[in-house]
């Protein structure tokens, strides 16, 4: 394809891969043009021949200009997960804009089951699905796993008191790589597939907090006990240890996605996109387990 491609969130860290991943795929810098909130952080793909352009949810004239002359445009979310609406606000605009600057192809990151799902952001991304869907332009919808680096999060605070608590119970999480996502979304838009698709990019297992925190244990030499709780427990635990009380729900949301079985369905969509092997679990705790630990 030969098309000018659009990447929103372009300085994230998904953005950053979509574009590595299209320029290792033979896709010509000035094909590419990559919007963020912050055009100077991208002085280094601007080098490359990238066209950067400021590009921001939260003004949609702008974005108009910005999305003007792309072919396919593919909308990152964003990280306002401030409860009040504002993302999905964000992204509506986004496929609003997209469309009025002419798009032929739209393209979004959403995640698994919005339909059903129990994270408490679920229906920001399945009214953004649906929004996309009513364009009537061509789609891709990539349905995101949780990352392996959110393990980044929970691990290493584990690590520190030896206990890792959790009310995900035996709900499975087939956790991904997210340069394995970023890989994926580029073969994907290089391939544009005659139909409009919606895949769910996942890891190769489903496991639970129990069979994670075994192979993070055995990778990074310390033991790591998991502790049940409930998820009112688990929100009161994390409301004494100081977090921001107005995120507590979505963190506690989830473990009650990972124990509805939210998490866990595995597909084997990023191995067929990337046209590459997935990374393991195992692999990923091994390389980091110096900071997961
Ligand atoms: N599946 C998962 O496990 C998982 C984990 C974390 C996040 N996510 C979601 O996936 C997205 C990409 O992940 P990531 O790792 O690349 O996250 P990240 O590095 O934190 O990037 C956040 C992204 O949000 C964009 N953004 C924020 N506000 C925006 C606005 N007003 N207008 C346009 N873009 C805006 C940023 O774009 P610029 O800064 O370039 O403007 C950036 O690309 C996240 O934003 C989040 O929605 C998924």
């Amino acid at each position: 394809m030969t098309d000018t491609i659009f990447i929103t969130g372009a300085s994230g860290k998904l953005g950053q891969g979509v574009i590595h991943h299209l320029l290792e795929r033979g896709v010509a810098p000035s094909k590419i043009i990559a919007g963020t909130r912050n055009p100077d952080k991208l002085a280094d793909l601007a080098a490359r021949g990238v066209t950067v352009r400021a590009a921001d949810f939260d003004d949609k004239a702008g974005l108009v200009k910005a999305f003007a002359g792309a072919d396919t445009v593919l909308i990152i979310s964003t990280d306002a997960l401030d409860g009040a609406g504002t993302r999905q606000r964000q992204h509506l605009t986004a496929v609003e804009a997209a469309a009025e600057a002419g798009a032929k192809r739209l393209a979004y990151t959403s995640l698994p089951v919005p339909e059903t799902s129990k994270v408490s952001f679920a229906p920001d991304h399945l009214n953004t699905e649906k929004a996309v869907k009513a364009t009537g332009l061509p789609y891709l919808i990539f349905r995101n796993n949780w990352y392996q680096e959110n393990l980044f999060l929970a691990l290493p605070h584990a690590f520190a008191s030896g206990q890792w608590f959790t009310s995900a119970g035996d709900g499975r999480t087939a956790f991904v790589a997210r340069d394995d996502i970023a890989a994926a979304i580029a073969g994907a838009i290089v391939n544009w597939p005659a139909q409009s698709t919606t895949y769910t990019l996942t890891g190769t297992e489903a496991l639970t907090n129990e069979e994670v925190a075994k192979l993070a244990s055995a990778a990074v030499g310390k033991p790591l006990q998991v502790v049940s709780l409930t998820d009112e427990q688990l929100a009161g635990g994390m409301k004494a240890a100081g977090l921001p009380e107005g995120f507590i729900p979505t963190l506690v949301s989830f473990d009650t996605a990972a124990r509805a079985g939210d998490l866990a369905v595995i597909t084997g969509d990023v191995e067929s996109l990337s046209g590459r092997k997935s990374k393991p679990l195992t692999a990923f705790l091994e390389e980091n387990k110096a900071a997961l630990g």
